[in-house]
């Protein structure tokens, strides 16, 4: 179906160029075009738009964006910049524009972006979601491919996974994937990247699951900067709805970045040796700060037998927290999981798996930390 777009550019010298970009493309009829976002908002209504494309460069049509989609709930606004700016871009985001794209575009980039950000889920911001853990061996990259799965599977929105676990990422075996690029080219690119172009760094797992693989190699994690990781982070949330973020153990200013960036902080420990709820509990020192800033730092403890609420509550009196959720030791899962056989080899009927679909839910409706 062809949809009616309304031009909005402030550069009466770039209109005309647009506008001839906009009637090249069969998807889309150029209903009005306007140099101001006032007249644009006064004048549109009695061409019923799809979408409006507006240079967010002015400041004043960003501003407008809520008032647009107030007047024109059924359509969507796209926005253009001529240089990369996430701030400008996430402030549109959070308004309710669907996305940014670089000028000069093409026709076909248009039609790029509209089908990219629709896939994306509702407009808004991101969900941004780093995993923590204190030690290794923690669960924390079965944690990450389940919770991407099922948060995939229950929203319907877009997940993208970042495997920025940088020298011995394993999500790649997890998913038996051969990334072709991995983070390390988006890092070294990303300077050049707007959100349609970074796309297709990220390898498609499942229907809506994209996962941006570790390097091939340990020795090449040093060519992923944290500037750099963070800024792949940022546009990512113009790509998915949930990012989730697998980190390296341990405490690094890289770890510390990236969780700072994060809206939501999972912290996993694995039942084991005995010392875990004290490394938690140091741990959870690190972001208490941040815990009453309004981050959301979930604690999460995997392979708990037994596997009841008293040992839940137990181990959260023993880090003086509330643990969010406590994982069964699961064999079968795992073996999933190491035979490379995600997500098709789930039983998504396993205790295991409802407890993932559970806490997926929680993260999309904002249920119990
Ligand atoms: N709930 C569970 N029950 C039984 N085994 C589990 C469970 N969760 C994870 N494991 C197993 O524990 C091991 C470590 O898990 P995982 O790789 O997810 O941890 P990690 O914290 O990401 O480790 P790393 O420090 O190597 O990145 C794996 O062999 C995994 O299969
Ligand atoms: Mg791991």
């Amino acid at each position: 179906m062809v949809q009616r777009l309304i031009l909005v550019e402030t550069d009466a010298s770039q209109i005309d160029r647009l506008a001839g970009v906009v009637r090249e493309v069969e998807d889309f009829e150029l209903a009005a075009s306007f140099d101001k976002i006032g007249a644009a908002l006064g004048q549109s209504s009695m061409f019923r738009p799809d979408v409006f494309l507006i240079d967010v460069d002015d400041p004043n049509a960003r501003d407008a964006i809520p008032d647009l989609l107030k007047n024109f709930p059924q359509a969507s606004v796209l926005c253009m910049m001529e240089h990369w700016n996430a701030d400008i871009a996430e402030q549109c985001q959070r308004m309710g524009a669907i996305g940014s794209m670089l000028t000069p575009l093409r026709g076909e980039e248009i039609v790029e972006a509209m089908s990219t950000f629709e896939r994306r889920g509702q407009a808004g911001s991101p969900h941004i979601i780093a995993f923590f853990s204190p030690k290794g061996r923690s669960g924390k990259t079965t944690i990450v491919a389940n919770l991407a799965i099922s948060l995939s599977r229950r929203s319907g929105e877009s997940v993208g996974v970042i495997d920025a676990d940088l020298q011995f990422g394993d999500l790649p075996i997890f998913f038996d994937a051969e990334p072709v690029s991995t983070i390390v080219e988006a890092a070294r690119d990303i300077k050049l990247l707007s959100p349609v172009t970074l796309s297709p760094y990220f390898m498609q797992l499942a229907d809506q699951l994209h996962m941006l693989s570790s390097p091939k190699r340990p020795e090449l994690a040093e060519l992923v900067e944290q500037e750099s990781l963070i800024e792949i982070i940022r546009m990512a949330g113009s790509l998915y709805k949930y990012v989730l973020i697998d980190l390296p153990s341990g405490v690094s200013p890289l770890v510390m970045g990236v969780c700072e960036l994060a809206d939501t902080i999972f912290l996993t420990g694995m039942i084991g040796s005995g010392f875990e709820t004290q490394h938690m509990r140091r741990a959870l020192g690190l972001f208490q700060d941040w815990s009453a800033l309004g981050k959301d730092i979930r604690v999460v403890f995997s392979r708990v037998v037994p596997y009841n609420d008293e040992e839940r509550r137990r181990l959260a009196d023993q880090i003086d927290y509330p643990v969010s959720a406590i994982l069964p030791n699961e064999y079968l899962l795992i073996s999933t999981a190491n035979s490379g056989k995600m997500p098709d080899g789930i039983d998504f009927n396993s205790t295991i798996a409802k407890k993932f679909e559970l806490i997926a839910s929680e993260l999309m409706y904002g249920g119990a930390r």
